[in-house]
């Protein structure tokens, strides 16, 4: 299949595809056949986190996929994530100096020189939070990232980034689907021209994460209403997966499906012969249950 994929702008240098391989939870000894596989099937934005443990694989998997569709480094478009260091889960927070040797980490086991856009994976940094901020400024003037953001930052992380007066992120990666919209986030995020990039968003659908070892905090309540998707999408002629994906990108933000299926792999990419319409984008804004499924954002007013 021949894919052109639609793409956001992240910086004037900038984009990134409205569509990327999502890896989380991908054992590092599949990663590599997985991530090769994406690209073969049109995929040009891979998502890893050092925290996701399976980094080599993906290096791996972009070799491999450079090499039997004849692309080159530039093509691809390679997202990675500092893990920050959580103290609710004993860890101390990374100061400025550790990130920027963990970033080199991440490089030598991805076997790249630079990475598109290089994220701090969560808040938790607490009183390094800025710190690991100016260390990814510094990442970006040094050339080894060509783009710089977050993930799961709530306004008032953003307004606390704002106030040092350092460049503000160009993305922040968040929970986002029709379940879990965030206006207020967004509108934030809007304001400040930083990208939206929406994971899991295929939560609402039944078989989300079902398999074993696969953590979902979907309660019987949720699982109750999926009909509605379920009824759309046939309306399009689509599955429910390419509905909740297309209603990411309709709403303009980059979506990073991830499945170790090849056929839903393929479908997950095709978005882009259907739109949603106005009626049906409006039903879906009233589904909004507030907070995430795979990540709680707690209270949005919180430092913490
Ligand atoms: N920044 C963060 O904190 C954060 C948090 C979570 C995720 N992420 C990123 O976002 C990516 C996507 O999120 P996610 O992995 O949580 O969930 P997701 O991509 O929304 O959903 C993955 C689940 O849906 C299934 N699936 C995929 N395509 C399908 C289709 N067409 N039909 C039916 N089922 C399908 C997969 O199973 P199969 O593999 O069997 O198809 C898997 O169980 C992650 O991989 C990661 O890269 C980031």
């Amino acid at each position: 299949m021949a894919t052109t994929i639609p793409a956001f702008r992240l910086n004037a240098d900038t984009e990134i595809p409205a569509v990327g391989f999502g890896t989380y939870l991908i054992q590092p000894d599949e990663t590599a056949a997985a991530v090769g596989a994406a690209i073969a099937s049109g995929y040009r934005h891979i998502d890893t986190a050092s925290v996701y443990e399976n980094e080599e694989g993906v290096g791996e998997g972009i070799r491999t996929g450079l090499k039997t569709t004849r692309l080159s480094r530039e093509d691809i478009f390679v997202t990675t994530k500092l893990w920050p260091g959580n103290p609710g889960w004993g860890e101390r927070p990374k100061s400025e100096p550790e990130v920027l040797a963990e970033f080199d980490a991440s490089l030598a086991r991805l076997g790249l020189d630079y990475v598109d856009l290089y994220l701090i994976h969560s808040p938790h940094g607490g009183t390094q939070r800025i710190g690991q901020w100016r260390a990814l400024v510094q990442l970006k003037q040094a050339g080894k990232v060509r783009s710089i953001g977050v993930s799961n930052f709530n306004q008032k992380h953003l307004e606390e980034l704002k106030a040092t007066g350092l460049p503000m992120p160009e993305a922040n990666q968040i929970e986002l689907h029709p379940w879990s919209q965030k206006p207020a986030l967004i509108a934030c995020m809007r304001e400040n021209s930083i990208a939206p990039i929406a994971y899991s968003s295929l939560a609402p659908l039944s078989t989300w994460r079902a398999g074993p070892g696969q953590e979902s905090a979907k309660t019987d309540k949720m699982k109750a209403d999926s009909h509605v998707f379920i009824d759309m999408a046939a309306k399009y002629g689509v599955s429910e997966a390419q509905l909740l994906l297309r209603w990411g990108v309709q709403s303009g933000y980059a979506v990073l499906p991830k499945s170790l299926n090849p056929q839903r792999m393929r479908q997950n990419l095709d978005l882009f012969r259907f739109s949603i319409d106005s009626e049906d984008m409006d039903l879906i804004k009233t589904m909004d249950r507030g907070d995430g499924i795979a990540w709680s954002m707690g209270d949005p007013t919180s430092i913490e």
